[in-house]
């Protein structure tokens, strides 16, 4: 990478090309970062802070590759040169903690003029968000969406050349930009991005709105990424998209995303496959059979459920029923028994009667989820859900939530132990933030794991016999292959 820059000739015009384009405003950003350390007498620190999501997540590591090829010195916080929040907007909730922590970096801002502040992510892609921070926040210098991440270093060389707020939206784009510097979070495991945007427009969802419609990377484009990651140390890749299962349908040679999973299996050196997220109305008998087939695949499927109620699915635009829904966790219970399932629930979507919630809770005493992430129903501008007329009260939903939350965790503490009493394998995460003289790590199955050990094991697939569940986790200790 820095040989490339090297030959870079950034007193030329811009390259029209990307990522060449991007390289030398990347060269052209160097020049003010050694600057300003002179000046300063330190290195310069970015600090990127991600919301939401796993792609936003991905997204970040890319930002942050891209920073540090300009010269900044990665950290964490706010305390920091450049500082960049890759924003959430699929609930209300995120929203808000944007905006308030935007009113801290203010004060931040006041004592040290020349800090740069940035923003991106699916916040920016609407409109009002980005009306009210020209207005309200005129301390931010760089605003820009989701389609255009790869232009940071363009953007921030145009801000410091213009000493005003950049904004830079697209509403969409058909192409994809590969090979952009990333910094990987872990050294051992990576997100692979295999496909971008949505077309489901589930009628509460603003994901469409904000990331535009479903487009694939080629196959080869992610094999190569997934070969190159592995050569650099990785064991672990989670393949995603907001729905993988649609994977591969639009490409010039169209390919599903089952055969996608066949070939990532085939590559030597890689040792687990994790996907991320399975629309229920599209997952194939093809894709169970590769999972029940592969030795890399993880024995984990996250399978969002929403809502038990069929009428409310149907107003959510989900287009499956309860009991294709139940069908389907059937299915695959049966052909893989050692799957564990978690799940997405919604709950107090427009119209949601008791009858209707209680049908979500059949459904969740029937799966046995080992998991579930559940949501309050936030109402998003622009969603068609928005706009439906019963909303339901505040209390009543507060209620249910709890009523949800309560089984979902009663159950999970019972399934998520059956592994009890085995050895398995576990991919050593981290130190243990607790106690001293242990490590964390994950089952195939994603339940985490503590035992005794230290930071030589980590990003290391060791065996580990599961003594105790703790309900969601166990304490196990190393055992022999
Ligand atoms: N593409 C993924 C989900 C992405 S958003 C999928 O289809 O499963 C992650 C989760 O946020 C969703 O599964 C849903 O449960 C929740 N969610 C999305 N919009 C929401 C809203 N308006 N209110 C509450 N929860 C929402
Ligand atoms: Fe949103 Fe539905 Fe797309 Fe998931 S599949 S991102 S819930 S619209
Ligand atoms: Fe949030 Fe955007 Fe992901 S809205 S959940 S960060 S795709």
């Amino acid at each position: 990478m820095n040989d490339l820059l090297d030959s870079i000739d950034i007193t030329a015009a811009p390259p029209e090309n990307e990522p060449m384009r991007q390289y030398y405003f990347m060269k052209k950003c160097r020049g003010y970062v050694e600057a300003e350390s002179k000046r300063l007498g330190r290195p310069l620190y970015a600090a990127i802070n991600t919301f939401g999501c796993q792609m936003n997540a991905r997204d970040s590591e890319k930002l942050l590759g891209t920073l540090e090829q300009i010269g900044f010195v990665g950290t964490e916080g706010e305390d920091a040169d450049f500082v960049l929040y890759n924003t959430c907007t699929v609930r209300e909730n995120a929203n808000q903690r944007v905006y308030g922590r935007l009113g801290q970096l203010n004060n931040k801002k006041k004592s040290n003029p020349h800090m740069i502040i940035a923003l991106c992510g699916c916040m920016m892609q609407e409109e009002q968000v980005v009306a009210k921070i020209r207005k309200s926040y005129r301390f931010v210098d760089i605003i820009f969406g989701t389609h255009n991440i790869f232009k940071l270093a363009e953007l921030l060389w145009e801000r410091l050349d213009r000493e005003k707020m950049v904004v830079d939206i697209w509403e969409g784009t058909e192409s994809i930009v590969e090979d952009l510097p990333t910094e990987r979070k872990y050294a051992f495991k990576s997100g692979v991005n295999i496909m971008f945007g949505c077309n489901n427009f589930c009628s509460y969802c603003i994901v469409p709105y904000v990331r535009g419609r479903e487009r694939s990377r080629s196959p080869e484009d992610i094999l190569d990424e997934i070969r190159t990651l592995v050569a650099d140390g990785v064991v672990e890749v989670m393949l995603l998209g907001q729905n993988v299962n649609s994977y591969g349908k639009t490409l010039e040679h169209p390919i599903s995303f089952a055969e996608l999973l066949r070939r990532v299996n085939e590559i030597p050196g890689l040792e687990r496959i994790r996907f991320m997220t399975s629309h229920p109305k599209d997952l194939s008998d093809e894709l169970i059979q590769v999972m029940k087939e592969s030795d890399k695949v993880c024995r984990h499927l996250h399978l969002p459920l929403q809502s038990g109620s069929s009428r409310i699915l149907s107003a959510m635009n989900r287009r499956y029923t309860k009991e294709q829904y139940l069908a389907l966790a059937d299915k695959i219970k049966t052909e893989i028994p050692d799957i564990s399932l978690t799940t997405d629930i919604i709950v107090g979507f427009p119209g949601e009667t008791d009858d209707d919630f209680e049908e979500t809770m059949d459904v969740v005493r029937r799966v046995r989820y080992d998991s579930a992430f559940t949501f309050i129903y936030s109402k998003r501008t622009g969603t068609p859900a928005a706009s439906m007329i019963d909303q339901v009260p505040e209390a009543v939903v507060k209620e249910r939530f709890d009523r949800l939350l309560a089984e979902v965790q009663r159950i999970s503490a019972e399934v998520s132990g059956r592994d009890i009493h085995t050895r398995q394998k576990v991919l050593v995460e981290e130190l243990d933030d607790h106690v001293e003289g242990m490590v964390t790590g994950r089952l195939g199955n994603n339940t985490v794991v503590h035992f005794r050990g230290g930071a030589e094991l980590i990003g290391s697939i060791v065996t580990v016999y599961l003594e105790e569940s703790k309900g969601f986790y166990y304490m196990g200790t190393l055992a022999e292959d």
